[in-house]
């Protein structure tokens, strides 16, 4: 298991569905070693009845956190603690999700009107693991959004021994707004998440929701113990590769900055043995292609490299080739750039 310290916390890469899986973790790591990386989340029933090392095998190098939907503090202790078995160094509970499916399952947001149930939840699973229970909660729910109610859920909940909570700073609307519509539409309200540190300056608070990219960590780090991005991290992942050089500069063997054309290039090139390896095990080409498929934004050539990288990817038994074609028009026209301004 990779132990980590706070430290690790400042800059996390969130957990989402269908996006954070292992490949894109692989990705990530290639472009920053310390920032704190997250699963997607898993139910408990799953990790406990299904099939572990679908679910939960990883090659991480580095920090992870395994996220867990459910509600039940046996089947949750459970999960945790083969969770905790299988390398994770934190355990975190969903309290932020709105589908309808997680609502049926009586977990996600739905739980942030519950939180003598979470309390309860955490406090089974601080009991069947050594590393932190943590959560990941809305500011609140519905037309419970006011900013006690927020204080009130973190304080039971703390109370059983949570220390570290991850806040989207907006609320969820359980009824009529569809899980992408509760990303967007609920307005942001980073001042709650800055008066429940206030409120709780030994709690570890950590912000989510709506940041650009790792450079507004320091408007938002001061007075904050961590910033998590989601879809900027997602949709324009080159952001992280200076976030070791810039946030971690504290810390040993962090990668070295991911700039330039040519050192996002050689980030391609990685991931593409890493894909084939994955190919010659019998794994369709897609979906490994689609975590670096907005490796490059906004130079000449990306609209190509996303286009050769998605047609060829249906059919791709060699995935080097694949990249090295899609690589072409960005480095080609990137060097024509360069000895245009250089003679
Ligand atoms: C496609 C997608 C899937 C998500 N899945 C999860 C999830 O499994 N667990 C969770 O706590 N949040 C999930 N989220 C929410 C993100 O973790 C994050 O809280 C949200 O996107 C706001 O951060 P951002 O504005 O930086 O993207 C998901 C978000 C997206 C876009």
């Amino acid at each position: 298991m990779t132990v980590f310290d706070d430290r690790h916390r400042r800059v996390q890469v969130a957990p989402m569905m269908e996006l954070t899986d292992r490949h894109f973790r692989w990705l990530m790591r290639r472009l920053t070693r310390h920032s704190l990386l997250w699963t997607e989340m898993v139910t408990s029933a799953a990790v406990v009845h299904g099939d572990r090392e679908r679910l939960l095998g990883h090659s991480d190098d580095g920090p992870v956190v395994l996220q867990l939907g459910g509600s039940d503090p046996g089947e949750m202790a459970e999960a945790a603690a083969i969770g905790e078995s299988m390398g994770y160094g934190e355990i975190n509970i969903n309290c932020g999700c709105p589908s309808d499916r997680v609502q049926a399952g009586r977990f996600g947001a739905c739980l942030m009107a519950e939180a003598e149930l979470v309390g309860q939840v955490v406090a089974r699973m601080r009991s069947s693991v050594h590393v932190p229970v943590t959560v990941k909660c809305r500011l609140g729910i519905d037309r419970d959004d006011s900013y006690d109610s927020l204080e009130r859920f973190v304080d039971i909940v703390a109370e059983q021994g949570c220390t570290y909570f991850v806040v989207h700073a907006r609320k969820a609307w359980l009824d009529g707004l569809s899980p992408r519509e509760n990303r967007t539409v609920p307005p942001l309200r980073y001042e709650f998440v800055r008066r429940l540190k206030s409120r709780y300056p030994s709690l570890h608070i950590t912000l989510n929701g709506g940041l650009a990219g790792p450079e507004s960590a320091h408007e938002h780090l001061p007075g904050l113990d961590g910033i998590m991005l989601g879809r900027a991290a997602y949709y324009t992942p080159a952001c992280m590769g200076q976030v070791d050089a810039i946030h971690y500069s504290d810390l040993p063997n962090g990668n070295e900055p991911v700039v330039t054309i040519e050192d996002l290039a050689a980030v391609a090139r990685d991931y593409a043995g890493y894909m084939q390896s994955w190919l010659d095990r019998g794994m369709r080409a897609s979906t490994l292609t689609r975590h670096v498929i907005a490796l490059f934004q906004e130079v000449p050539g990306a609209r190509l490299w996303r286009r050769r990288l998605s047609e060829g990817a249906a059919t791709a038994t060699d995935v080097r080739a694949l990249v090295e074609h899609a690589l072409e028009p960005v480095e080609s026209r990137h060097l024509q750039h360069h000895s245009h301004t250089t003679t």
